[in-house]
């Protein structure tokens, strides 16, 4: 979700943003990124184990090809590779922090032979071969929309394969304010009527619980605002404090009660 018309659900692109107004902003974005998901690695409002279970969903073998693509730091990717030892996996994204962080958590897990990070636009993303999952989750803004999001993942996909795609969703009647910052949302029906005049079958799906909606953001802003009461001499702290005051006042007052997000596993509906 941001306010540059880009993504919907993600933090990243607000924190980008936000110090896109600070000139002098002596902390960068990739930075900012990370200190606000230090305790939330999954860059969406899900928990561990609805994160999980949509694995279990999207990939009931343990020996799938799995794509992602906008992996951020990679978090689905290795926890997918780390509890099956038979998984080969690739990750896309534009950030190379994200990838380097990937890179080194998968040294740490000791999954790195099985996966392969690509540093690139996942919307001009090419593979020699297909894959039995693809997920897209908090990322399709870098398509253009949900629509052009699952439209390129069936590009990719194997016979028969799974799609876990992440989007957000009104829960209610958004404001002005809430709809320019969040961009072109449609209600959860219509969000999944969307998807099956696509072409797809939801098999599973999850509707992120207020729980994991307010974890996220609690973990997010208060990671910020902890960084910045912990570092009181750098010259960062003042800004990342503002920051973290001013996105907790927007996230209560403008989207809170209007914002929601759903996860799907598809399958292609026969022709
Ligand atoms: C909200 S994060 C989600 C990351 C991950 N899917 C997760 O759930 O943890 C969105 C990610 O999309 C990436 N991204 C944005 N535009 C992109 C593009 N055009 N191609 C590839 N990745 C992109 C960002 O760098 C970021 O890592």
């Amino acid at each position: 979700m941001s306010r540059d018309g880009t993504p919907r659900g993600s933090r990243e692109n607000e924190v980008r943003e936000i110090f896109g107004r600070c000139q002098t902003a002596p902390v960068n974005r990739e930075q900012i990124s990370r200190i606000a998901h230090a305790d939330h690695p999954i860059k969406s409002p899900l928990g561990d184990g609805s994160v999980s279970r949509l694995l279990e969903q999207g990939l009931p073998r343990g020996d799938e090809r799995v794509l992602d693509l906008g992996c951020g730091g990679g978090e689905w990717l290795l926890r997918a590779l780390a509890t099956r030892p038979l998984l080969h996996a690739e990750g896309v994204d534009t950030s190379e922090d994200a990838l380097a962080h990937a890179r080194q958590a998968a040294r740490r897990l000791g999954v790195q032979e099985r996966l392969v990070l690509h540093h690139q636009d996942a919307a001009a993303f090419t593979s020699p071969h297909p894959f039995d999952l693809v997920i897209s989750v908090g990322a399709t803004h870098a398509f253009g929309g949900l629509a052009p999001t699952l439209a390129a993942a069936r590009e990719h996909l194997a016979p028969g394969g799974r799609v876990l795609i992440g989007e957000g969703f009104w829960s209610g009647d958004p404001s002005p304010e809430a709809a320019e910052m969040l961009g072109d949302l449609s209600d959860l029906p219509a969000t999944v009527e969307q998807v099956v005049a696509g072409g797809w079958t939801p098999v599973h799906g999850h509707i992120s619980t207020r729980e994991e909606l307010d974890g996220y953001e609690w973990a997010c802003w208060g990671s910020l605002a902890a960084w910045a009461l912990d570092h009181p001499s750098d010259p960062g702290s003042p800004q990342v404090l503002a920051t973290a005051t001013t996105r907790r006042t927007e996230w209560l007052r403008v989207y809170r009660d209007v914002f929601g997000f759903l996860c799907l596993v598809l399958r292609e509906t026969p022709a």
